[in-house]
């Protein structure tokens, strides 16, 4: 089996040109090397390969496309895998591949696949507005800094909003009675790709990260771009566990082999580490590399990692200051005429009308999850602070509005490590201030009365009261702020992590690029914010000399 496996390995990376294990490779050659091949660290490792430097980007998971290797093919269409159709996104997590791509170390849910988080998301694609960055981001980071690199990405990965090429929306039975609703209530419909600031009782048809009716994404709109040069490499089933250090000098990084080996890849005497292994991987790391709280460096220690000696640590609030978006779920029975579509029927190809459809570039297989988006904000105590309700069918004429609390929030929590190497949460990040919950409750309460409003016809199901809706609080997926980026250094008494060029406090060489060092929360779901950010963190990180 294992032979079997590691042989499946062998053909499948060879095949899209990366290294294969057990054969010699260079060493002591890259400029870069990149740990985590999700969104910030495609983005981040093609545009090193496109300014000529010598790049490994390195990827614990496999490929979930055909074209990176994958095999779990569907039976319409050997071409596709689920993850690929967008219409398929609902249905992913009822197959088997959502547990291989899920990771099983994280103190929350993130992906341990090649695309990271945005391989196996809802494609919710959100531009972020000009706030988002203008609120908290140090000098440097303003919207008129980062502006061209979000440029840079819609010129790549835009996102749309009408994907079907016969340019007609399908399945609008929600849209039709929830715009009615908002339109009655006073709210403005908007284009949320064309009009990105306008973010207060507004709705939109959706916008999902999708090109040419596929999924987009990094793995599709970047990666093949760095496949193409020869100073490129992606390494697939390699687990980085941590940095060899000299001191504050980056000399090596530790791998674990998909077949269970562990080896050191040396750096060039020149060469840089960047880190975009996520929120909730990258803490790890660092652990495990001596930077961080001292506890949670010992904790790495005694579960066996080799540290480096103890005057070589670097104490930085690593994990402090973990941010999400909160999700509050509100279900409406309404008079609408519209049903959750049949996963089932769609992945097998016995729903043979969508799926010809499809073939052609149309019908709703080209279109997300969702069929209505909306924002809005409020402020009970001096704070601004902004929703975001993503609406989609969950029965008969009934329908799950998925609303998260968004920018301005004002709540953080803490991410630690476990003896056994799982990152865990020491602290939640929801709800811990007096004003995020009275801001919570206030909106809920207002979607409550309107809703419930008798005009309506709608009725609330499964969370019928204010506390009811508070108590569905789950995750939105969103992490950020485990390695802060700011100009107050954590080394002494500051909050933060990382420098305005995302170099890690008291190291020559490391730099962190993913969600880990957003110093805030965007105003809608984070994954074009996390693919902006990584745009301009590698122009900034190659600027340095
Ligand atoms: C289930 C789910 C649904 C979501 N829905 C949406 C949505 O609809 N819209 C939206 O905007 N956002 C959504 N998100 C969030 C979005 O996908 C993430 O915020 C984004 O992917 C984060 O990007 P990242 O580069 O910071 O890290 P990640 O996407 O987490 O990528 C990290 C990468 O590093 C790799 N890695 C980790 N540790 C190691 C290691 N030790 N060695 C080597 N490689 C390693 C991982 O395998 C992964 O490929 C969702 C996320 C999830 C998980
Ligand atoms: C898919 O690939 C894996 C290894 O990557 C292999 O074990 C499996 O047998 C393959 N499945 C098919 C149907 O080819
Ligand atoms: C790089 O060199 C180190 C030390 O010589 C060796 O252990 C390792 O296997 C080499 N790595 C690769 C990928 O060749
Ligand atoms: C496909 O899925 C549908 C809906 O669940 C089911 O009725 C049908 O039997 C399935 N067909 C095959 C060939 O698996
Ligand atoms: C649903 O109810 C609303 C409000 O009472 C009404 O305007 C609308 O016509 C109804 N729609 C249908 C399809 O019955
Ligand atoms: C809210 O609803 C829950 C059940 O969904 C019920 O147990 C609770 O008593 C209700 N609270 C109020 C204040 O009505
Ligand atoms: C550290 O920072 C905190 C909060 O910013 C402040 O209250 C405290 O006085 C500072 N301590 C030192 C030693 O500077």
């Amino acid at each position: 089996m294992k032979l079997l496996q590691l042989g499946g390995f062998a053909t499948l990376v060879s095949a899209i040109g990366a290294v294969v294990p057990g054969s010699t490779s260079e060493n002591h050659t890259y400029d870069y090397i990149v740990v985590g091949g999700g969104p910030s660290g495609i983005i981040t490792a093609e545009r090193f390969a496109e300014a000529g430097k010598k790049v490994l980007l390195l990827e614990r998971g496999f490929g979930p496309t055909v074209a990176t290797g994958a095999n779990e093919t569907l039976a319409w269409d050997p071409s596709l895998t689920p993850i690929d159709v967008p219409g398929l996104s609902t249905a992913v997590g009822s197959t088997d591949l959502w547990e291989k791509y899920i990771c099983t170390d994280t103190a929350g849910q993130a992906a341990c696949v090649l695309g990271g988080g945005v391989t196996v998301n809802y494609m919710v694609f959100v531009h972020p507005p000009d706030r988002d960055f203008n609120d908290k981001w140090p000098q440097g980071w303003k919207w008129h800094n980062v502006k061209s690199a979000a440029d840079r990405l819609y010129e790549r990965n835009m996102g749309s909003t009408l994907p079907s090429q016969d340019g007609k929306r399908y399945d609008q039975g929600l849209y039709t009675v929830l715009s009615n609703f908002f339109h009655r209530i006073g709210w403005k419909s908007v284009d949320m790709l064309i009009q990105p600031n306008e973010k207060h009782r507004v709705y939109s048809y959706p916008a999902w990260n999708i090109k040419d009716t596929m999924r987009a994404g990094p793995v599709r709109t970047y990666l093949p771009l760095a496949q193409k040069l020869p100073n490129f490499r992606l390494r697939m089933g390699t687990k980085v566990q941590r940095l060899v250090r000299s001191g504050s000098q980056i000399t090596g990084i530790e791998v674990e082999t998909a077949s269970g080996h562990s080896e050191v890849i040396m750096l060039a005497p020149h060469g840089r580490v960047v880190l975009a292994a996520g929120a909730l991987s990258t803490p790890r790391l660092l652990f495990n590399s001596g930077i961080g709280p001292k506890k949670q460096i010992e904790t790495a220690q005694k579960s066996g990692v080799t540290v480096p000696p103890l005057h070589e640590w670097i104490n930085l609030p690593v994990g402090v200051g973990l941010k999400d978006h909160p999700i509050f779920s509100i279900v409406v029975q309404t008079n609408g005429t519209f049903e959750m579509p049949d996963p089932e029927s769609l992945l097998n190809g016995t729903d043979v009308g969508d799926v010809q459809l499809y073939r052609h570039k149309q019908g709703v297989l080209t279109q997300g999850k969702h069929r209505l988006i909306f924002f809005t904000s409020n402020n009970v105590d001096g704070q601004t602070r902004y929703y975001q309700g993503s609406c989609a069918p969950s029965g008969d004429g009934e329908l799950t509005i998925t609303a998260y609390m968004t920018h301005g929030l004002t709540s953080s929590g803490v991410v630690g490590l476990d003896m056994n190497g799982n990152t865990v949460m020491e602290k939640s990040p929801y709800l811990q201030t007096a004003g995020d919950r009275k801001a919570a409750s206030a909106f809920i309460q207002y979607m409550i009365d309107e809703i419930t409003a008798p005009s309506t016809g709608f009725q609330l199901k499964t969370y019928t009261n204010t506390s009811a809706i508070l108590g569905s609080l789950t995750s939105g997926i969103h992490w950020t702020t485990t390695a802060k980026m700011g100009t107050d250094d954590g080394r002494h008494n500051g909050s933060s992590v990382v420098d305005t060029n995302t170099k890690v406090y008291g190291t020559d060489n490391l730099y962190i690029v993913d969600g880990s060092i957003h110093p805030d929360l965007p105003t809608g779901n984070i994954q074009a914010a996390i693919m902006i950010v990584a745009e301009a963190a590698a122009a900034k990180i190659l600027a340095q000399n």
